[in-house]
């Protein structure tokens, strides 16, 4: 049976143990010259545009021996016309696996329906899976252990915010998040979340009250790719929401600071914070390639053993 990673919620806690171990062992140069993907073809099929999630998986697929083919529904017929349902059917007769980026979360949950290969999200309206695994490396390089960090989410409630709150119920992160009313995460997010914790989800409107005593301080942008149209209301509601110098200086002394980048500096995030002595930033964008190569070899190599 092939297996999908459309939410962080596909994956148990020993799985996700599991692949850290790998992402870490892969990053320290361990197996470095494996290539257990070898002659395989992974396609990325991107709605939305990518410098993070589209680079780390091209670099690291090549990595693994295998190749990369990117899409777009300009590229294809999908832009045409053509059904999710019958690409689906075509494209898992030549690949190995895809990583898909899009707008409705539906498209790759339909997709991974009728697919064959197994179906990795890139980042969906809903959930941005791929990111949280980094995160959760990144933590945990920085903390050394994930259970019990007290993480503090300021802002949108959007796909990043849903995977960490996913992340975060499962490897026993107790999350917090500050958010305008309006902008909460969904209402069956936060109930997956309370089935796994027996909590209700911490969910305040002042920031401070989010981040004090926080081991970790994570930001994303308040407008995200598709809500263009509402930037200027979103830019007001949000003001209050800024991780800046101020607001950091009520968590926790060693506090770190995460943000799946882009940035909008000035915004969400201010100049000095992103690149102040607590700022991660960079390890987490890095940590994609790593986590992606264990997440591929679990889900693409593991496949490849079973078939044979
Ligand atoms: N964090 C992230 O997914 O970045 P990209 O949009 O550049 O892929
Ligand atoms: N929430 C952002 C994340 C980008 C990586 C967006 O969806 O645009």
């Amino acid at each position: 049976m092939k297996r999908d990673f459309l939410a962080v919620s596909d994956l148990s806690r020993d799985e996700i143990d599991h692949l850290l171990q790998r992402a870490a062992a892969l990053k320290s140069g361990k197996d470095a010259r494996a290539c257990p993907l070898i002659g395989r073809s992974i396609g990325l099929l991107f709605e939305k545009s990518s410098t993070r999630t589209r680079v780390s998986f091209e670099v690291g697929i090549y990595q693994l021996g295998a190749q990369s083919i990117y899409l777009t529904p300009k590229d294809i017929q999908i832009g045409r016309g053509e059904t999710i349902h019958d690409t689906a059917k075509v494209l898992s007769r030549y690949l190995d696996a895809i990583v898909m980026r899009t707008f409705s979360h539906e498209t790759v949950s339909e997709f991974a329906t009728h697919a064959s290969i197994p179906v990795i999200n890139g980042l969906s309206d809903l959930h941005h899976p791929c990111q949280a695994l980094g995160d959760l490396l990144t933590i945990l390089e920085r903390k050394g252990r994930l259970r019990g960090i007290r993480l503090a989410y300021v802002g949108d409630g959007n796909n990043v915010a849903n995977s960490l709150i996913e992340a975060s119920a499962i490897m026993g992160i107790e999350f917090t998040m500050a958010c305008p009313k309006g902008y909460e995460p969904p209402p069956d997010i936060l109930d997956r979340a309370k089935a796994l914790t027996g909590r209700d989800v911490k969910i305040v409107r002042d920031p401070k009250e989010a981040v004090k005593g926080a081991d970790a301080v994570y930001t994303d942008v308040w407008v995200s790719m598709g809500q263009e149209k509402e930037a200027s209301q979103r830019n007001r509601k949000f003001k209050k929401y800024q991780v800046n110098t101020a607001l950091l200086s009520v968590a926790g002394e060693e506090a770190i600071v995460l943000h799946c980048l882009p940035a909008h500096r000035g915004e969400e995030i201010t100049d000095e914070v992103m690149d102040g002595a607590q700022s991660v930033v960079f390890d987490q964008a890095e940590n994609r390639l790593h986590t992606q190569k264990a997440l591929l070899e679990f889900l693409v190599a593991g496949a490849v053993r079973e078939s044979n």
